[in-house]
Formats: structure tokens, sequence, C-alpha cells
């Protein structure tokens, strides 16, 4: 492990999670990389679920996978200017502001969260508070960020008032946005982090608890499932958890050079 990721380890928490046993054959203990040596050909979690079905909420004139369109052109420029001038659901009235998304436009993982919270809301940029600067933390750990290879988005665009969790409807109307994006990034990997952005992509009640560690799939693209930083700053103790998520993820869409599929 190198100098800068141990301490990064260290600043979430993190890193006496990760003294790995040597194998049993000697018998001591040594520090070891945190990361998977390859990516798992098939994730199992505790539950021992193995890929799940597709989602079925493709429309039936859309391509189950569409072909991947100017992600840094029109499309995306009148999907944001959409999104800014949206009045479909409630959340419009109290929002400063709609935040559409940053981050790669040509990423490997997309992450979508619940909400903008007062501070993205004011700023019109997801994940800027507490909770983002620890998701940064996270993504840099594994080698990623919001600037190269991570888009980040909502499931909803616009702050739920006093940061409530978004309502199922509010969530319904605005998915065709999440959707749009999805498509137009292409992502190699969709993290969902949180209940309702996992609800949001997987179209069915979640439990991160029980989601975690396997992998769930919309529009043809992976999904997987970890909890949301904002819990996280609350419960310390599950870092870890979404560490081990990341690290999983990560090996997924960077398997190591010279490793089998
Ligand atoms: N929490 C979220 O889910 N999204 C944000 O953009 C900020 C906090």
């Amino acid at each position: 492990m190198t100098p800068q990721r141990a301490r990064l380890l260290a600043r979430l928490g993190l890193a006496p999670l990760w003294r790995l046993r040597q194998p049993a054959d000697d018998g001591a203990e040594g520090e070891g990389d945190v990361e998977p040596a390859q990516a798992p050909a098939v994730v199992t979690g505790s539950t021992g679920a193995l890929l799940l079905p597709a989602n079925e909420r493709a429309e039936p004139d859309q391509p189950a996978l569409p072909a991947r369109q100017d992600a840094g052109g029109a499309d995306w420029e009148a999907l944001e200017l959409e999104i800014r001038g949206c009045a479909a659901c409630p959340l419009h009235r109290q929002r400063t502001q709609a935040v559409p998304g940053i981050g790669d436009r040509h990423p490997s993982w997309l992450v979508v969260g619940e909400g903008p919270g007062a501070e993205e809301d004011r700023r019109g940029e997801p994940f800027v508070g507490p909770a983002g600067q620890l998701l940064d933390a996270m993504l840099a750990a594994v080698g990623l960020s919001r600037r190269e290879g991570v888009f980040i988005a909502n499931a909803v665009k616009c702050r739920p008032p006093g940061n409530r969790t978004p309502e199922a409807d509010e969530i319904a109307s605005c998915f065709p946005y999440l959707r749009r994006q999805v498509r137009l990034l292409a992502p190699r990997l969709i993290v969902a982090v949180g209940r309702p952005a996992a609800q949001a992509l997987l179209d069915q009640p979640v439990r991160i608890a029980d989601a975690r560690g396997r992998v769930f799939e919309f529009e043809g693209i992976p999904v997987i499932v970890t909890y949301h930083p904002a819990y996280l700053l609350r419960n310390p103790q599950d870092k870890g958890k979404a560490w081990e998520d990341l690290c999983r993820a990560r090996a997924m869409t960077h398997p190591p050079a010279g490793a089998s599929h």
C-alpha cells in the first residue's frame, strides 16, 4: 500500500480493518493491499445472491442497450436545460436551483445519491457538503474522482424541503431524467448509495444490508448498492463495509492486468 493510500484510509478510519492475515502456511500477520486480487466472475453476498434479472422498466420502443450518444453534445445540454426548468413535481417550488449532476461525461462509474441538500441546492452541485467530502475521499481511495472516472447524480434533482427523504412519487417523476443520464453516460457500473437511489434504479424495495454484495442490473449495466455517505457519517462502524463494496466495484470495472474473465 502506498503511503498516500494509507493516509486516505486513515482519514476514513479504515486502516486497521485492512491488516490482512498472511496465508496460513507462515502464520504471520501483515498488512496487505486492500484491493481484491481480481474481479470476481460472479459477485455473491452474505446471502449468496447472484446476478439478478435485468430491470424491466425499459420502454418497449427503446433498445435495451442504446447506442452511446454524444455525451458532450446537444443531447446532454438539452437534458440539463430540461432538468433546470422542470416543474413536474412539487419539489421545484422550494428549490434555489435544480442539481442535474456533475462529473466525467465518459465515466467508468455513475454514482447515484438521494437528492440535493441545502448546500447542493445553493451551489448547484451534488455532494458538496460533509457527505460529499466523505464520498470524494472514498472515491479517491479507489483511484477515482468526480473529475475523472465518475459522474455523480441524484435520484431527485431538486432539494426535498428540510432534507427529508424524497417521496416515491417525486422519485418516479424525476426518474426519466436519471434514465436519460444513464443512457447518455453509458457507465460501466452504477453505484447506488442509499435506499432511495437503489429503489429508484431497481424498482423494488431494497434493504441496503441485504443488497450489499449483490450485483443488480439496470438496462444491462451492473448496479451495486452500498451505504449512503451521510449514513456512514452517523454510523462510522459501517465504513469498512462500504469500503469493501467500493473495492469490489473497482475490481469489476478495473480488473488487474492479466486477470481472466
Ligand atoms: N446527499 C445526496 O444524496 N445527494 C447529494 O447531492 C447530497 C447529499
